[in-house]
C-alpha cells in the first residue's frame, strides 16, 4: 500500500510519517521517505529546488524529475516486493505549491502525472490540516526557513486552499486530520481512518 502526508508548513507531517511507518512495520515491510528526494537523484535535485528560485515551469519539471527518479529507483521498487510506502509529500504538492501557490500550469501537472508516474498513485492520503499562521510560527519556531516558507501568508493560504480542492475532488483518497491537534491525537486520528 502507497500512503502519503500531504499538507503546508509546520503541519507535523515528518513526525506523523515516522509514527505510522514504525506502526506498519509491526505487520511487515515499510519504506519511510520523502520529497522532494528520497533517492539519491532526487536528494540532489532537493538540494537544488531549494538552493534559489526557478523559472515555474522549470521548477515544476524539476519536482517531477526528482519524483520519476524517485518512483522509479525507490517506490516502485519497494511495492513490487510487498512493501508498504509511507512518503511524506507527494505529486500534490507540486500541484498545491506550484499551481495552487504559484499560479502554474494545472494541465502540465495532469500531463506529467500521466507521463511521468508509471501509474503509481497513492491509495490513501492523508492531509494534515492547520492555518496558514499557525503552521508558519511552527516551521518558524523550528528555525528551519527554507525559500517557500518565505513566500509569505497569501502564498501558504493559496496552498491550503488547493489541497482541500484536491481532498473534495477525491474523497475516497484523502483523508482531512486537524493537525492543530496535539501530535497523539493526530497519530490516532491517523491510525483509525487507516
Ligand atoms: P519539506 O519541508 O516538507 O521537506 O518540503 C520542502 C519544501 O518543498 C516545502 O516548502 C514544500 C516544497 N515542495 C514544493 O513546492 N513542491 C513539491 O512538489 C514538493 C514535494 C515540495
Amino acid at each position: 500500500m502507497f500512503i502519503t502526508l500531504e499538507g503546508g508548513e509546520g503541519a507535523g507531517k515528518s513526525t506523523q510519517a515516522r509514527r505510522l511507518a514504525a506502526h506498519l512495520a509491526q505487520r511487515g515491510a515499510v519504506l519511510l521517505t520523502r520529497e522532494p528526494g528520497g533517492s539519491p537523484g532526487a536528494e540532489a535535485t532537493r538540494a537544488l529546488l531549494l538552493s534559489r528560485g526557478w523559472d515555474p515551469r522549470a521548477e515544476m519539471l524539476l519536482h517531477f524529475a526528482a519524483r520519476r527518479e524517485h518512483v522509479a529507483r525507490s517506490i516502485a521498487p519497494a511495492l513490487a516486493a510487498g512493501a508498504a510506502v509511507v512518503c511524506d509529500r507527494f505529486a500534490d504538492s507540486t500541484y498545491a505549491y506550484q499551481v495552487g501557490g504559484q499560479g502554474g500550469d494545472a494541465a502540465l501537472w495532469r500531463a506529467l502525472v500521466d507521463g511521468t508516474l508509471g501509474g503509481v498513485w497513492p491509495a490513501r492520503t492523508f492531509l494534515l490540516d492547520l492555518p496558514v499562521e499557525v503552521g508558519l510560527a511552527r516551521a518558524a519556531a523550528r528555525g528551519e526557513t527554507n525559500r517557500y516558507e518565505a513566500l509569505g501568508r497569501d502564498f501558504h493560504a493559496r496552498v491550503r486552499d488547493a489541497f482541500h480542492g484536491l481532498a473534495t475532488r477525491e474523497p475516497a483518497r484523502f483523508r482531512v486530520v486537524d493537525a492543530s491537534l496535539p501530535l497523539d491525537d493526530v497519530t490516532a486520528a491517523i491510525l483509525s481512518a487507516l
